[in-house]
């Protein structure tokens, strides 16, 4: 297990106890349009969404903390493909209080130095709402460029067009040189 707790301010390992409160949150259609729902009906502790999440090996969650530690959303680094060094960035802040006050680009800043400097990952993407205007400007922030625009599939079918961004670990390196 990666142990990344007690070596960044704004993201932790997620616990069962952060559950409660990302259960809440996935009750909240204004969150969940943007981010998608996690939970089912039945119990949370043994949701598809949590048990693959604690036994994968493509998948690495992080609780979104303030510095203070007050939970604040999760996000993760999925579809990791190891061979090819990369994997899909997913992010939430759940508690909107918290929404456009700095703390999602800081978590995502901190989550791509787990993906270079920790587990060698060479490139992390994301796919987000056109629209999504707060998310992508986050998202830039942190690095990310655009670099296509997908018709979307799955639950958002028809509904959306997605914007690509990609960070790509060499120009990680260059900007913190
Ligand atoms: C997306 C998310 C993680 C970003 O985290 P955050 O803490 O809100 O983002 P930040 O405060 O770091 O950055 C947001 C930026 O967007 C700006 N912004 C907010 N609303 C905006 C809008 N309508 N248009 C353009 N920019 C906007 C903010 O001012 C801020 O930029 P600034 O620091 O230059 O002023 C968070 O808002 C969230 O979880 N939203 C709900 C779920 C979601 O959208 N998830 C992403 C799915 S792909």
């Amino acid at each position: 297990m990666l142990d990344i707790d007690g070596h960044y301010r704004y993201i932790r390992k997620l616990a069962d106890r952060d559950l409660t409160s990302i259960a809440l949150w996935d009750e909240d259609e204004e969150v969940t349009i943007l981010s998608g729902k996690k939970f089912g009906q039945g119990s949370v502790i043994d949701s598809v969404w949590w048990q693959d999440l604690m036994t994968s090996s493509v998948r690495i969650g992080f609780a979104i903390q303030t510095p203070g530690g007050v939970l604040i959303g999760d996000a993760e680094l999925e579809h990791i493909a190891w061979r090819n060094a990369e994997a899909e960035l997913r992010i939430s802040i759940g508690n909107k209080h918290y929404w456009s006050r700095g703390y999602g680009s800081a978590a995502i800043r901190e989550v791509l130095h787990v993906a270079y400097e920790r587990i060698g990952l060479q490139r992390v993407y994301l796919r987000v709402k056109r629209d999504n205007f707060r998310a992508i400007r986050a998202y830039e922030k942190a690095g990310f460029k655009k670099v296509a625009v997908l018709c979307a599939t799955g639950r958002l079918a028809g509904e959306t067009e997605l914007v690509l961004m990609e960070s790509l670990g060499h120009q990680y390196w260059t900007l913190r040189a």
